[in-house]
């Protein structure tokens, strides 16, 4: 799909990613697990190897397969595939939200992803929810956001571009972008690290 964006002052096309740019971007974040590596290193053997190594790459390229069906209007598939990856990984996300390239789950089991929006490049550790909180309104995640395990981050917030939150902590607010926050309730113990 073409969308018009600005840059400098100048309209531009831009070409938002398909399915298998998505796929490329998925699989970018497993050369080595968790982080970003160069785009030049995935091939298609490159792809078919950490395919089959992974499992959590399996799940992750099922929900984009999921969700492509749902932005096409397919009917049917992608409520199949919600419910063949929670009973193979017990994994339960959202196909209807925009979800960026480069999402690494790293363990998918007891994982609930039900956003506003996700940016790109986001880590999922494990046993994460992001979801409601009490109203009907749902977190909006930047870019390059770090999730540990057992956290929830709760409610219609915003978490900033590059924000790390760590394991098991309850975010209820916004974060700033780049900010660490921990606990129960979350608080900032640094930013910009
Ligand atoms: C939050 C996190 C990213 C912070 O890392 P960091 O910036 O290197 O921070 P530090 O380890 O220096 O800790 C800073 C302070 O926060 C505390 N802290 C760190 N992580 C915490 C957590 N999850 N909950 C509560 N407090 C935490 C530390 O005890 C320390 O407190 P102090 O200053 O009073 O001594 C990291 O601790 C974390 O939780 N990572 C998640 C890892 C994970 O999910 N692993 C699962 C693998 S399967």
């Amino acid at each position: 799909m073409q969308t018009q964006i600005e840059v400098q002052g100048q309209i531009v096309e831009s070409k938002e990613p398909g399915l298998m740019d998505l796929f490329r971007q998925d699989v970018q974040r497993w050369i080595e697990p968790g982080r970003i590596s160069d785009p030049g290193l995935v091939t298609g053997g490159k792809m078919l190897k950490l395919f089959l190594r992974h499992y959590q790459l399996r799940a992750t390229l099922l929900f984009r397969f999921g969700a492509w069906c749902h932005q096409k209007r397919i009917r049917g598939f992608p409520s199949i595939i919600q419910r063949m990856l929670s009973l193979l990984y017990g994994l339960e996300i959202a196909m209807s939200q925009e979800i960026g390239g480069g999402l690494y789950i790293a363990h998918p089991y007891g994982t609930v992803i039900m956003p506003a929006r996700i940016g790109k490049n986001c880590s999922i550790v494990h046993n994460v929810t992001i979801g409601l909180r009490n109203e009907w309104d749902f977190p909006v995640i930047g870019d390059e956001v770090f999730i540990g395990a057992g956290a929830r981050v709760l409610g219609g917030i915003v978490i900033g571009d590059g924000a790390k939150i760590g394991a098991n902590a309850v975010v209820i607010e916004d974060v700033p972008a780049r900010a660490t926050v921990v606990g129960v309730p979350a608080r900032v113990i640094s930013v910009g690290r």
